[in-house]
């Protein structure tokens, strides 16, 4: 199967994605890294491994970046199957949502809905988790529908919340679950393990 990937900073959820590719953990190949920045640090990695890098959105009164439209057409004309979300900040246009039906997916780093939609992100997450006493928190795999975290969930996993914990230190405890969670997502969608149940819940069936 043939993935985008689409992010604004580091990247560290694209190279997991990318290495567990190469090393045939996940049956697909990232064929596309689509960014707002093209300067962050995921684009530098997909430049390093001849991973073909986009602009979009296109940005105010510039030449540069695509359209919805365009992005569309461009994708189709690569053939990718599903869009994975990694750290892109953007919303992603509903000329998208409607192109890609059940194909493209975010991973947050809370229990959504918990700590979910707009101006949650980053170390803001953890830092509201912190302050509302959790005890609990982890990373969120869901469907991406046309508002900010609130699409299908499809997995979750559970991390401690420590008492003296800081944002920073839950933020990288939470990261390395991303990491995780998300290959193994990845590999169900590229196996064609997720199906749908009829109340349109998506769930992951184990291999066989
Ligand atoms: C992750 O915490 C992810 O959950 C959120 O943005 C962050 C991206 O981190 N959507 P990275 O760029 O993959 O390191």
């Amino acid at each position: 199967k043939n993935l985008a990937i689409f992010v604004s900073g580091g990247g560290s959820n694209f190279r997991s994605i990318h290495n567990a590719s190469a090393n045939g953990l996940i049956h697909g190949d990232v064929v596309v890294l689509v960014t707002d920045k093209l300067g962050c640090g995921g684009a530098d990695y997909a430049r390093d491994h001849d991973i073909p890098v986009i602009q979009f959105p296109k940005l105010r009164d510039s030449l540069e970046g695509l359209s919805p439209t365009d992005l569309v057409i461009f994708l189709r004309k690569l053939k990718v199957h599903y869009i994975l979300l990694a750290g892109f900040l953007k919303l992603i246009p509903i000329e998208l949502i409607q192109a890609y039906p059940r194909s493209i997916l975010n991973i947050h780093p809370s229990l959504l809905p918990a700590f979910g939609g707009k101006g949650y992100y980053g170390l803001k997450v953890h830092k509201a988790v912190i302050a509302s006493g959790a005890r609990y928190s982890g990373p969120t795999v869901h469907f991406v529908d046309e508002h900010y975290d609130t699409g299908r969930i499809l997995a979750q996993k559970v991390v401690p919340v420590l008492a003296n914990d800081t944002a920073e230190q839950l933020a990288a405890r939470v990261l390395r679950e991303e990491h995780q969670v998300y290959a193994e997502v990845v590999s169900a969608l590229c196996d064609e393990r997720v199906v749908w149940r009829e109340d349109g819940v998506p769930l992951i069936r184990s291999r066989d």
